[in-house]
Order: C-alpha cells, then sequence, then structure tokens
C-alpha cells in the first residue's frame, strides 16, 4: 500500500540539467540504489529482497534512458529481462572484448558517462552494483540518488552501499509502502539532491 507519493514526473523534472553559463545543459548523473538497514545490497550475485512496487519505480524512473552498470550486476539481471528493455544498457568491465548483443561495454565508469552525455542526454542512471556505486561517489561525479531504504537487515548480505555523508545531501521523501504480498518488506523510496560546495 503506498502511503504517500509526489508524481514521479516532478521529481524527474526537477532532475532535469538547468542551464549553465555557455546555455549548455549539463547532465545528471543519478544512482539508483535499494539497501537495507545497514546498507546492503545483495549476496551471491543476486537481490536481498523481492518489492514488485519499487521494481515498477525503477522502470519508470530509468525507461528510455541509458543504464550504466558493472559486468556483475548486469549478468545478475534475470536473462529474460537482459538488456533492460526500453533503455540503453552500458556494461562496466575491465575486459573491453566483454560483450553482449544491444549494450554497450566501457573500460571505465568516465568512458561511460561519456556515452548519454555525447548523445545529449540530461540524466544518466548509475544502477549499481557495489563497486560500481562506489566508483561513481568516490570519484564525486554523483548529482542526485533515488535510494530505496527497505526496512529490514540482512545478516549474511555480502555486497554493501558505500557509506555516504548525509549531511552532503538534500533528502526527500518520494513515498512509503508497506511489506504485502508483491511486497517482501515495507520501504521508503528518497531523493537525494547533492549540496553543491
Ligand atoms: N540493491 C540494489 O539496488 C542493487 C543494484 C545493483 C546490483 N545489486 C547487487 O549487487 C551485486 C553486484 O555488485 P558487485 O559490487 O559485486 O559488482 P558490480 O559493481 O555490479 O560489478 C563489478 C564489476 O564491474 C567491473 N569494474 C569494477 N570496477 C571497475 C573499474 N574501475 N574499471 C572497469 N571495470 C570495473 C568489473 O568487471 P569485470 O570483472 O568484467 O572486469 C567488476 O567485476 C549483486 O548481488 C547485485 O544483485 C544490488
Amino acid at each position: 500500500m503506498e502511503l504517500s507519493s509526489e508524481p514521479l514526473e516532478l521529481i524527474k523534472e526537477q532532475g532535469q540539467a538547468q542551464p549553465s553559463e555557455t546555455d549548455a545543459p549539463r547532465m545528471k548523473v543519478c544512482i539508483v540504489a535499494a539497501i537495507g538497514e545497514n546498507l546492503e545490497l545483495g549476496k551471491d550475485n543476486q537481490l536481498l529482497w523481492h518489492l514488485a512496487e519499487d521494481m515498477r519505480f525503477f522502470k519508470e524512473l530509468t525507461s528510455r534512458h541509458y543504464v550504466i552498470m558493472g559486468r556483475k550486476s548486469f549478468e545478475s539481471i534475470p536473462k529474460k529481462y537482459r538488456p533492460l528493455p526500453d533503455r540503453t544498457n552500458v556494461i562496466i568491465s575491465r575486459d573491453p572484448e566483454y560483450m553482449f548483443e544491444e549494450c554497450y561495454t566501457c573500460t571505465s565508469l568516465d568512458e561511460a558517462l561519456s556515452l548519454p552525455a555525447e548523445n545529449g542526454e540530461l540524466a544518466a542512471f548509475v544502477i549499481g552494483g557495489g563497486e560500481i556505486f562506489r566508483l561513481a561517489l568516490e570519484q564525486d561525479v554523483v548529482d542526485e540518488m533515488y535510494l530505496t531504504h527497505v526496512n529490514a537487515s540482512f545478516p549474511d548480505a555480502e555486497i554493501f552501499f558505500p557509506a555516504y555523508d548525509a549531511s552532503q545531501w538534500n533528502k526527500t521523501h518520494i513515498k512509503s509502502i508497506v511489506a504485502d504480498s508483491q511486497n517482501q518488506f515495507g520501504f521508503d523510496i528518497f531523493h537525494y539532491e547533492k549540496i553543491k560546495a
């Protein structure tokens, strides 16, 4: 059950690039992740939960955009759903020969981000996993985060979202979902915007 919501289009609009001094729009880099109470992301190259409403949110947010992910996250997507449909899939691997039909392979995050930027995209979505989230936050290239906070902890988790400094982000609540037959755990989705120095 949804407890509160803000239209996603409005949130996406707020995420549109603002004109710079040269009037050339700068692409926003957005992280999308679901995390447990202890920043858990996954185990055995899988997610730790089944949250149908979060999958719907993810699909609506990222459709028609570039999605950038590590090779392990790409391979964690069930075969029938990969490449993620209606999105440009970009895989990051150290192996330049790594290929998958209808996907781009890049050997660095920089190169991966240059693809949507050169295509004039206003936003690109970094969708995991732990190694790539860490890279993006360490390189300080992230403008926004859409974080689903799952109301549970997962002691068996092996992969974690990097610790981030909450004081550097403006946080807006998007929606709350309570556990039901489609959503194994309750969760809250928040939109984070990096506070510019
Ligand atoms: N909860 C969530 O929102 C969420 C989202 C996504 C994924 N996940 C989970 O996260 C787990 C996967 O995450 P992960 O951290 O193990 O792997 P990952 O970040 O998805 O991918 C790691 C791979 O990315 C490539 N890579 C990493 N750093 C690189 C660099 N500097 N330059 C070039 N390539 C680089 C390497 O590929 P090669 O080995 O091919 O060189 C590396 O093995 C799974 O359990 C998945 O289910 C959770």
